[in-house]
């Protein structure tokens, strides 16, 4: 009689076990089927619903190289006029009038440097920004540490620098025009976020914890101003062809700036492969990534994995600078 009853239970026990391994698997069977989704077959909310093709402007900080160019020309390409900030004011006019002539848009520049943080540079923006009708706003500039660096070691400059335009040059522009597009209940605000900030990153640490506060940032005021008619987007990002990533050779998982601002275009509001809110990771091998940087192992992994790149990537930038540094001796 006691070993019936010791069997059931046993029985019972088990097939709980199972149920609750198989609800397990479907629910992370069912995410990684709504990534695939979203990355490769649905389309995201229409560039017209922020004032595509009706006069309406798009905001471009970083915009005279990488990504952030491109993002200029996509946005004029679907009929947006662009206003283009950066701080090269001739690199900025000779992209404003390759984009002029191309996509036949208005464009107009704005030149500063937002390592300053120069509260001038930003009101006499606000007031470009106030007599225009902004639809979009790029929240794209940003700086990186030079080469992967101890945090102990970093110069104080560079760590300045990473905060001020990457945290606080986000912030700031984002209340410039907030007001705006309240009052027309319309906006996208585009934070450009990194896989750094998703995973810590070890001697990119600065660079790193930005990134990670543009994250929860965005999701927080994302949230707020939902309300309000105003969608904000934290675009995560793993590495893309550019000045920045020092990469020149596209692969499957790094882009050309092109087809990746093209990705960041056609899905907004889709989280592909993001799991927090106000977030989405489009290029389609990035969200595959994200998915499995928070489905398979866990953080303090990843984290691992970051700290041998990174002291990998370091090794070869000390190296590089070596040869360059005899270079220039011989050279004298
Ligand atoms: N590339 C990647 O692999 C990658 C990965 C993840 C996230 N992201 C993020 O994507 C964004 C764009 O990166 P990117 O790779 O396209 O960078 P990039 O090629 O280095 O371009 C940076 C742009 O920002 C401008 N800029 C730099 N510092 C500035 C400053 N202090 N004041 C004003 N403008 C400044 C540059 O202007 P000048 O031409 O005058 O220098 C340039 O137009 C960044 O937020 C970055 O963190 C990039």
């Amino acid at each position: 009689m006691d070993f019936i009853a010791q069997d059931s239970t046993l029985l019972a026990a088990t097939s709980a076990l199972a149920l609750v391994g198989l609800i397990f698997c479907t629910s992370k069977l069912a995410s990684f089927v709504k990534v695939l989704l979203d990355v490769y077959v649905l389309k995201g909310i229409s560039l017209k619903k922020f004032g595509a093709g009706q006069g309406a402007w798009a905001v471009v900080t970083g915009a005279t190289d990488g990504i952030g160019k491109e993002f200029a020309k996509q946005l004029a390409k679907n009929k947006f006029n662009v206003l283009l900030v950066s701080r090269t004011a001739s690199k900025l006019e000779t992209a404003a009038n390759e984009i002029a002539s191309e996509y036949g848009v208005e464009t107009k520049i704005f030149a500063m440097d937002f390592t300053k943080g120069d509260v001038q540079d930003f009101t006499q923006l606000g007031q470009v920004m106030s007599s225009l009708d902004v639809g979009v706003l790029v929240n794209n500039v940003g700086t990186n540490h030079d080469i992967p660096t101890p945090f102990a070691d970093e110069d104080d400059k560079v760590i300045n620098d990473i905060i001020e335009v990457n945290v606080k040059g986000a912030m700031k522009m984002t209340k410039l025009v907030v007001p705006q597009m309240r009052e027309k209940r319309r906006g996208l605000i585009l934070n450009l976020g990194s896989f750094a900030g998703l995973v810590a990153t070890p001697y990119l640490s600065v660079y790193s914890a930005g990134k990670a506060f543009l994250s929860t940032w965005s999701q927080a005021v994302g949230t707020e101003l939902k309300a309000d008619g105003i969608m904000v987007e934290h675009v995560n990002t793993y590495f893309v062809v550019s000045a920045m990533s020092k990469i020149r050779k596209p692969s499957l998982l790094i882009p050309l700036a092109k087809p990746y601002v093209a990705s960041v275009l056609s899905k907004i509001g889709l989280p592909c492969g993001a799991d927090i809110p106000c977030s989405s990771t489009p290029y389609h091998t990035h969200g595959i990534v994200n998915w499995l940087i928070n489905n398979v192992f866990n953080k303090t992994f990843w984290v691992n994995q970051n700290d041998v790149i990174q002291k990998d990537i370091r090794k070869r930038a000390l190296r590089k600078r070596e040869r360059e540094a005899a270079a220039a001796r011989k050279e004298n």
